[in-house]
């Protein structure tokens, strides 16, 4: 690797700094130097090779050792980088308990924390002026990730089911199929991150395809396309949003139950219990 004199006496501090540093912490600068340039070469690459065939990615299944289907909760992700399905050999850290009785909000601070992409995109649809049933939809449209990713609309629409409207159930439920249809009505465009998520030659299964006609023709259909054009692909990461902001909508369009998620007896209650204790053995 050819090294940029000028450039790395500028990253040091100039010719002055450099003259005062010893032996040990010239080394130690040269070497951060040479590892961030190849870093730089490394992304570089990536950027200009195409993207993954399906059978590329079927390829990959072997070489993991978790499928990637499997809850966010379930398994350590370097966070904030957007590189969630390569292996890095990251552990997963110990959560912190959850209170007697939690609300949606303290799944929101204790078990989805940062949840940068839930908190952008309701804050997107608030900036747009969408409805709060449309708010509340996008705040938890990617709920179910937590617990499984795949199907995760399907997921994340009977997490939902039993605290809010239909509407809000039916955005979170069909935004899955939406989402691989472009709605040029409303400007919608595949997103190309799907390119290199599920293939460039990906094609939804037919059940997709049946629950996206389904959508098209509901009365909901715009509340479920409106999540898919909340649904941000490029995260801003300097943008910290708190649960805090959508405290009211949560409070108008969220039936808390009194017992807490996870002990109140629904049908769903299991699953929010999975997400308090995720460490639990069976
Ligand atoms: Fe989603
Ligand atoms: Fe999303």
């Amino acid at each position: 690797m050819e090294i940029d004199r000028e450039a790395l006496i500028n990253r040091m501090g100039g010719e002055e700094a450099v003259s005062k540093m010893d032996h040990e912490a010239r080394a130690d600068a040269v070497e951060d130097f040479m590892a961030d340039k190849l870093d730089k070469e490394i992304l570089a690459r990536r950027a200009k090779k195409k993207y993954p065939t399906v059978a590329e990615i079927e390829e990959q299944i072997e070489t993991r050792d978790f499928r990637r289907g499997v809850g966010k909760l379930f398994r350590a992700t370097p966070k904030r980088l957007g590189f969630d399905d390569e292996l890095t050999g990251v552990k997963v850290n110990r959560l912190p308990p959850m209170p007697e009785r939690p609300t949606l909000a303290d799944f929101f601070e204790l078990r989805f924390n940062p949840a940068g992409h839930l908190l952008q995109s309701a804050r997107l649809a608030k900036k747009r002026g969408d409805s709060e049933p449309v708010i509340l939809a996008c705040l938890l449209h990617d709920i179910g990730n937590s617990l499984i990713r795949v199907d995760h609309g399907y997921w994340g629409a009977q997490l939902t089911e039993p605290y809010v409207s239909e509407e809000a159930t039916f955005a979170i439920r069909y935004h899955q199929a939406l989402r691989f249809y472009a709605d040029p009505s409303v400007n919608y465009e595949y997103p190309k991150r799907y390119y290199e998520l599920f293939g460039e030659d990906y094609v939804p299964p037919p059940y997709i395809k049946a629950a996206y006609e389904h959508a098209r023709n509901h009365k909901w259909y715009m509340s479920a396309r409106k999540v898919t054009m909340n649904d941000l692909y490029a995260f801003d990461p300097s943008e910290d949003v708190s649960i805090d902001e959508f405290r009211d909508i949560i409070g108008r369009h969220f039936k808390q139950p009194k017992e807490g998620l996870g002990y109140d007896n629904t049908p769903v209650s299991h699953m929010w219990r999975s997400m308090i204790k995720p460490d639990s053995p069976l």
